[in-house]
């Protein structure tokens, strides 16, 4: 049995990761430095794959406490690289944070697994903010880099750039990047899903927290967008069909290691939905009025961002199969369970 290592297994996407790969009958290590989760994110992830999953509590910022942590866990078949901090907004304000921890925690892993001298199947967490505001729709991988819009989407790249580098230095590393759209829902279970601190950044978490009544409306902002409805489009994927993603890049990896393989792929659904279009889908699938007003444009928003997924329909063997409706009462259901159990 492959033994996969997920770092930021604790977190949203990786949470959602380590049940499937569980499901999938990997053995599974975590790691994760609980700067932005908590352990009842791992009793969560015991009582759905009903097992005791190994978790070792790590910053990998810490160079000696990685060493000791790789060199103990020399039979690492794959390793999927979640763990980074990811708020767009903080990453202008304190860049510092965003290239020290993506990127100081990226090298020193990737150096001490290099030092294992063995095979090592890498993925890599990226995202579609690499891209910029794309010159055509839908995106495919070979739209253009462009200079990114936020230290956040900066580290993406210069990542995406560190491991190609060393796949093509090395004998035995194998990579993919994933490049994640917009992911939303939760479990099926309502067990896992995503728990932002403090005020939502993101859309899908503000719109439920404001239909429990944690929030008092939304701002949906900017409907003077160059759209059909003059709101903001993206590609919302489902974080199960996400998490799905990173198992087939796995096995892509495990069954066909060669030489030097580095790629990337698009993961969403290859489809594009308004903010409008999203709120009224969330009134229809939870039966709740949302409360909300047009506010001004965020700084730095695109108007619309949808992917190809073409090649990793292909490539990956892999596709979307939720529905905008599944995900989002996935996260209203979520949502609901949070209040219940007070997290
Ligand atoms: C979606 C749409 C907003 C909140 C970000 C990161 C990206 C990735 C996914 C990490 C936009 C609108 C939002 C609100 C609103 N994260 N909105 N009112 O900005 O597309 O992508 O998250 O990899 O890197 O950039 O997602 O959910 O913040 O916004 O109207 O209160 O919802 O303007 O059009 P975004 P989002």
């Amino acid at each position: 049995m492959s033994k996969i290592l997920v770092t930021g297994g604790l977190g949203y996407i990786g949470s959602h990761t380590v049940v499937e790969l569980h499901n999938q009958g990997y053995e599974v290590v975590i790691i994760d430095d609980l700067s932005n989760t908590s352990l009842n994110v791992l009793e969560s992830i015991h009582k759905i794959t009903n097992s005791s999953i190994k978790f070792v509590e790590l910053d990998l910022k810490n160079s000696v406490k990685t060493k000791e942590f790789v060199s103990s866990n020399k039979e690492i078949d794959g390793v999927i690289h979640f763990a980074a901090s990811k708020a767009v907004g903080e990453s202008v304000e304190n860049p510092l944070k965003y290239y020290t921890n993506n990127l100081f925690s990226l090298t020193n892993l990737l150096n001490e697994l290099k030092n294992l001298n063995k095979e090592i199947n890498f993925i890599f967490s990226s995202s579609a903010t690499v891209y910029g505001d794309p010159k055509i729709l839908p995106i495919t991988e070979s739209e253009p880099i462009k200079k990114a819009e936020s230290p956040y989407g900066n580290t993406k790249q210069i990542g995406e750039e560190i491991i190609k580098d060393l796949v093509n230095s090395s004998s035995n590393f194998n990579a993919i990047s994933l490049r994640y759209f917009n992911p939303i829902g939760a479990h099926p279970s309502a067990l896992i899903g995503e728990l932002p601190i403090g005020i939502p950044q993101n859309l899908v978490p503000y719109i439920t927290q404001t239909a429990i009544g944690k929030r008092n409306e939304l701002t949906v902002f900017g409907d003077n967008y160059l759209t059909r409805d003059g709101s903001c489009i993206r590609d919302y994927i489902h974080v199960v069909d996400l998490a799905k993603a990173h198992i087939k890049s796995l096995e892509k990896l495990i069954k066909e290691f060669s030489k030097n393989y580095y790629d990337a792929f698009n993961i969403g659904t290859g489809k594009g939905t308004s903010v409008l279009e999203l709120i009224s889908c969330f009134e229809s699938v939870s039966g709740k009025k949302l409360n909300f007003r047009i506010g001004e444009r965020r700084k730095g928003d695109i108007a619309k961002c949808f992917a190809d997924v073409s090649k990793a329909n292909e490539l990956l063997n892999w596709k979307s199969k939720h529905s905008i409706e599944d995900a989002l009462l996935s996260s209203w259901n979520w949502e609901k369970h949070i209040k219940n159990e007070k997290l």
